[in-house]
This record gives structure tokens, C-alpha cells and sequence, in this order.
């Protein structure tokens, strides 16, 4: 199968193209010593859109979220926020980030820390209004050195929601998290979503990619390897797979030139493929005068979908085996 950048209008969010970008990556390179960790990625996104970054461990997800805020800087290219640099998007407060590494303040309770996150915003909510949306207005008053991972996860997400950013950037934001946590940390994007907010987050959930995000990206290598809503990545995939049995004789070349396959296996009597259009796969294994006994037709998940994406581009190895260029 062969993957395509080419899909990449937004999906069925409330986001809209005709208004300023909110990110704008042109051309950016980030490389960490003979790793490529960014690679000439051209990125827009467009206000109002949930988007989810997608890709393998080491494919380039944090690197790019850090060269959006400003964390890092690009050895060449372009990365623009709501068309300044992203430190002066961050000053003006336009910007709130949910980081996947960095230590808290230990000796602090969660309310101190948090009420300091509101008061330096320029655009802060009032404490009690963040500790209660990140459900740890119970904990507020424990010292953070004795969180657990899943309530450290939630103290970093009321960081990222301390004051009314118009872009929320949250890096692998439900790690941890217990099911019912990741439910209402959803629950609560959903509604910074309606209030017209820009979401980026990065996953390896792809379940969450797919409830939550109007468009999704797969980077793999520090490239965009595919971008569209979840339905495109499926349909790009090869949307349906197809499997039965055949009786009579079987000729494989004739089987493997059906139309619209983005793949197939074949193990004794028993055909699996993927295609792009069942129908005309379908009615083109009639038309080879075969019988096909079993006939089952189903969708692909973005989980397959995925794994069919990345491994066509040359598996889920991390960056570290491509050499810099
Ligand atoms: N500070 C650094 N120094 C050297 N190499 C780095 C550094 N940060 C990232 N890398 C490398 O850059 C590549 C991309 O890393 P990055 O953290 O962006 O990936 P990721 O997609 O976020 O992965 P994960 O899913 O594991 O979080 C990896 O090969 C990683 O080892
Ligand atoms: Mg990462």
C-alpha cells in the first residue's frame, strides 16, 4: 500500500480554513545527533479542530509538540502559533500544554501549584473552577510528592486548562489514567472543543483518536505519513477486509490482480484481503467464475489501520535506524 499525505483537509469538527492557521509548521528539521527526530514536516492546523498525532514510539510526536511551544528550536524551517513565534503566543496566553515528561514541584500541595499555574495565565481562571474540572478539587490540599501517577496525569491536565488558551496541546494526556479518569478527562475536552477551542494531543489510545478527534495524523520517522479524519485513515488503509474459502482450484495470480487490493494472504483454501472497495473485489471474484464459500466483508479499525500505514512505510522501528540526511 502505498500512504498519501494528500488527504488533508480537516474533518468533521466545528474547524474552519477560511481563518488564520493556529500552528503553521513549514519545513521544519529537527535533528538530535544522528537522529532525525522532525523531518521537513509541514503542518497546519486550522481553529477549532481536535487533532490527534498518532505514530509509533520514537516517530517524532513530543519533538514536534516541543518545537510548537517553543520548548525547542527547529535546525531549519518554520513553526508559527497564531502567526507569531510560539514564545509569544505562549506570553499572551493563547497557548496551555499538558507535557508527557517533566517533573512536578514536589514540596507544594496541588492547590498551591495549581493557583500559581492560574495566576501567572494571562487569561487565569479561578482556582477552584480548574481543581474542580481536572477532578482533583478532593486532593487539592496533599502535597504533590504523594500523588499517584494517574493523579500527577490530572494535576498536568488543570495545568494545561489553568486559563482560557485558545490552543491546547496535550502530550500522551491519559497515560495512566484509569478508565473512568480517561472518561471525564474526554468528557472535558469535548467541552474546551465546543467552547471553539483548538486541540492538539498526541496517543497511542487510538480508541481515543478516534472518539475525540475530527482529524487524525500519523507520523512516523518525523514525517506525515497520513492526515484526515479517521474515516479517511481507514479508507487509505484499505477500509475492508474480505475473507473466504475456495473449493476448486486456485490460481493466486489471478487472485492477487483483483481491483482495489491493498492487500492479501493466502493460506490453503482460505483468502484474506484488504481492499479499498469490497464491492468491486467482491464481484470481480465472481467474475473469475470462482465460488467463494464464507464470504465474510468487514471494516478495519484505526488500530489496523494504523499498523497497515506504519508498516507499509517501514514498520514501527523507531527513527534511530534512518540515517540523517
Ligand atoms: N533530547 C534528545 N536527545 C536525543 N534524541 C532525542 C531527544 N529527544 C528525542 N530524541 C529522539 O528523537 C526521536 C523522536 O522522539 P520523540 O520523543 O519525539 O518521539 P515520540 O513520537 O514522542 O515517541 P513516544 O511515543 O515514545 O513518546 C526518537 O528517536 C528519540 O530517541
Ligand atoms: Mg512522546
Amino acid at each position: 500500500m502505498t500512504a498519501t499525505t494528500d488527504v488533508s483537509a480537516p474533518g468533521a469538527g466545528a474547524a474552519t480554513t477560511d481563518s488564520p492557521p493556529v500552528v503553521r509548521f513549514a519545513q521544519v528539521n529537527k535533528t538530535y545527533r544522528s537522529v532525525r527526530a522532525v523531518a521537513d514536516l509541514d503542518l497546519t492546523l486550522y481553529p477549532g479542530e481536535t487533532v490527534a498525532l498518532l505514530g509509533p514510539n520514537g516517530a517524532g510526536k513530543s519533538s514536534t509538540l516541543d518545537l510548537l511551544l517553543g520548548l525547542r528550536h527547529p535546525d531549519s524551517g518554520r513553526v508559527e502559533v497564531f502567526g507569531t513565534s510560539p514564545r509569544q503566543a505562549i506570553v499572551r496566553g493563547r497557548v496551555g500544554a499538558m507535557l508527557q515528561s517533566g517533573s512536578l514541584m514536589r514540596d507544594v500541595t496541588v492547590r498551591e501549584l495549581v493557583g500559581l499555574a492560574c495566576e501567572l495565565h494571562p487569561k487565569g481562571h479561578p482556582v477552584d473552577e480548574v481543581l474542580e474540572r481536572a477532578g482533583i478539587a478532593e486532593i487539592a490540599s496533599r502535597t504533590v510528592n504523594k500523588l499517584s501517577g494517574g493523579q500527577e496525569q490530572r494535576v498536568r491536565f488543570a495545568f494545561a486548562t489553568a486559563g482560557a488558551s485558545d490552543l491546547i496541546v496535550l502530550d500522551e494526556p491519559t497515560t495512566g489514567m484509569d478508565v473512568s479518569s480517561r472518561q471525564t478527562f474526554w468528557g472535558g475536552m469535548r467541552e474546551q472543543a465546543r467552547q471553539g477551542r483548538t486541540i492538539l494531543f498526541a496517543t497511542h489510545y487510538l480508541e481515543e483518536a478516534d472518539a475525540v478527534a475530527d482529524r487524525v495524523i500519523v507520523l512516523h520517522r518525523g514525517r506525515v505519513l497520513a492526515d484526515g479524519s479517521s474515516a479517511e485513515i481507514k479508507a487509505m488503509a484499505g477500509a475492508r477486509r474480505i475473507s473466504f474459502q475456495l473449493d476448486g482450484p486456485l490460481d493466486e495470480t489471478a487472485l492477487r490482480a483483483l481491483p482495489a487490493l491493498t492487500g492479501i494472504e493466502i493460506s490453503g483454501r482460505t483468502v484474506r484481503m484488504r481492499s479499498t472497495d469490497a464491492d468491486a473485489t467482491v464481484h470481480a471474484v465472481y467474475g473469475l467464475g470462482l465460488y467463494p464459500q464464507g464470504l465474510e466483508v468487514t471494516g478495519l479499525g484505526l488500530e489496523q489501520a494504523f499498523l497497515a500505514i506504519t508498516d507499509a512505510a517501514g514498520g514501527t522501528a523507531p527513527a534511530d535506524e534512518e540515517p540523517t540526511r
